[in-house]
């Protein structure tokens, strides 16, 4: 027996990184997988890192059907409602219905002083990783207050959504209103036992961080800072002595919510942090 045996869960951001690696991971305990992902570069995150590809999510369909789990597949963005739910009720049509949700897309965009920070870049941000979380909610409550069989909700926030974080004030506050959100939904749907936590990584070893331009935020006078020493760094800022988690990490912390062992669970702030919060 699986620990999501026949289950359905849907995840935003699944082409690569955390959302690929939560899907494999519900996928190996018996979950079939909706699976959402804008799957292109995204304007503004230029200066930045590199978007996820088509290449990117079509690895992700792979690797689940290697496991014998099916999965809908759909490109979408999260800040475009309509496009999201059609995806949705596409992969609800095919599977049967829907128990398990990963709010998991999102963007870092960083390095800048508050006041310097521009209204695209606040705007951009956002809107990705706060309103199309509460639009991925918004996709999936009638399903799961209809179906009447519960549900477990994880959002993605990040230690920038308990912590303030210099020089990068938009994530910071998109993250901080990720926990608002998770706090007022699991009010809102715990008469329908459907429960709503967040998780809260510290730096995850994913192409959002292993990347020249994030090395630099710890390194500005560096013009090529390499992952080594970014590595020492990024250590120092974490209890325990490592730089940054794997995506597994989350990914076993999602399916322990997503399962029946966290069945009274909801309203938590999950940290998957190696103490960088106490810090
Ligand atoms: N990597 C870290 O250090 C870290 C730490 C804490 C929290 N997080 C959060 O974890 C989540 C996953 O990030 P990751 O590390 O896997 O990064 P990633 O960049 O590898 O993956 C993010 C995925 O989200 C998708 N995405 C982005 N914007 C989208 C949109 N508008 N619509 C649909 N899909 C979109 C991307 O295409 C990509 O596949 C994010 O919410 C991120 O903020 C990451």
């Amino acid at each position: 027996m699986g620990r999501v045996d026949g289950k359905v869960a849907f995840i935003t951001g699944a082409a690569r990184g955390q959302g690929r690696s939560h899907a494999l991971r519900l996928a190996q305990e018996g979950a079939d997988i909706i699976a959402v992902d804008i799957a292109e570069s995204i304007p503004g995150m230029e200066r930045f890192y590199a978007g996820a590809t088509q290449e990117d999510f079509d690895e992700t369909v792979r690797q689940v059907e290697a496991l014998d789990r099916r999965i809908v597949a759909r490109t979408a963005d999260v800040r475009d409602f309509d496009a999201l739910k059609a995806a949705l009720d596409e992969g609800v049509a095919e599977l049967g219905h829907v128990d398990i949700v990963s709010a998991n897309a999102g963007v870092f965009a960083f390095g800048d002083e508050s006041q310097l920070v521009t209204d695209a870049e606040w705007d951009m941000v956002n809107d990705i990783n706060a309103k199309g979380v509460w639009h991925t909610a918004k996709a999936v409550i009638p399903h799961l207050i209809e179906q009447g069989t519960g549900g477990s909700i994880i959002l993605t926030s990040s230690t920038a959504g308990l912590k303030g974080t210099p020089n990068v004030v938009a994530y910071t506050a998109s993250k901080h209103a990720v926990v608002g959100i998770m706090r007022t939904l699991a009010l809102e749907l715990a008469p329908h036992r459907i429960r709503v936590n967040t998780v809260h990584p510290t730096g995850v070893a994913t192409d959002m961080i292993l990347n020249e331009a994030t090395f630099r935020l710890f390194m500005p006078d560096v013009e090529h800072p390499t992952q080594d020493a970014a590595a020492e760094i990024f250590a120092t800022t974490n209890a325990l002595p490592i730089p940054w988690v794997e995506p597994i990490d989350i990914s076993n912390a999602v399916l322990y919510l997503a399962s029946d062992e966290a069945r009274y669970v909801t309203g938590t702030e999950l940290k998957i942090d190696a103490g960088y919060t106490i810090k």
